[in-house]
């Protein structure tokens, strides 16, 4: 496997690791002001990303790679607003987007397809990611200019349940 590559994936098992700690702080944030609807699809997030994090680990040890496990931020925190958290998601998701992308710029270059396949998953992940935090702005600009507004968009993402991903490694 090449050594870039190999570099990029190990690094990403700790940037998706810390995206599940941001959400985890997002759903901790939520849970501490009432919303626990909120909460809920935050903690189902970061439920996630951690599956993210063991599908790289489990691609490179399935390629006879060693994990190099990488230290990782504590979030910054310190919401003053419940839309504070939305717009850092897409913001967060963004970034993630683009190191996919970068991973997979090497993977080509080097003619790996093996590894972009693997990462054809992620791609599609992202763009659903990315959409899903939009369509989270965008319900909340929408709806919850007031409390009873805020209170029906609690009660529906409460109602989100975890699913494990549709890619499996063996
Ligand atoms: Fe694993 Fe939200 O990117």
């Amino acid at each position: 496997m090449d050594a870039k590559v190999y570099e990029l994936m190990n690094e990403q098992i700790q940037k998706e690791l810390y995206s599940a700690y941001l959400y985890l702080d997002m759903a901790n944030y939520y849970s501490a002001e009432g919303l626990e609807g909120f909460a809920n699809w935050f903690y189902i997030q970061a439920q996630e990303e951690r599956d993210h994090a063991f599908l790289f680990q489990t691609y490179l040890l399935n390629n006879g790679k060693r994990i190099k496990l990488l230290a990782i931020d504590a979030p910054e925190g310190s919401y003053t607003a419940f839309d504070q958290p939305l717009d850092a998601t897409l913001a967060h998701e963004k970034l993630v987007t683009a190191s996919i992308h970068n991973i997979y710029d090497a993977a080509v270059s080097v003619k790996d397809y093996r590894a972009a396949e693997f990462l054809n998953w992620f791609v599609k992940e992202q763009a659903e990611e990315e959409k899903n935090a939009d369509d989270l702005i965008r319900k909340y600009e929408l709806f919850c200019k007031d409390g009873k507004g805020l209170y029906m968009m609690d009660q529906e993402l409460a109602a989100r349940v975890y699913a494990a991903p549709t890619l499996v490694l063996d």
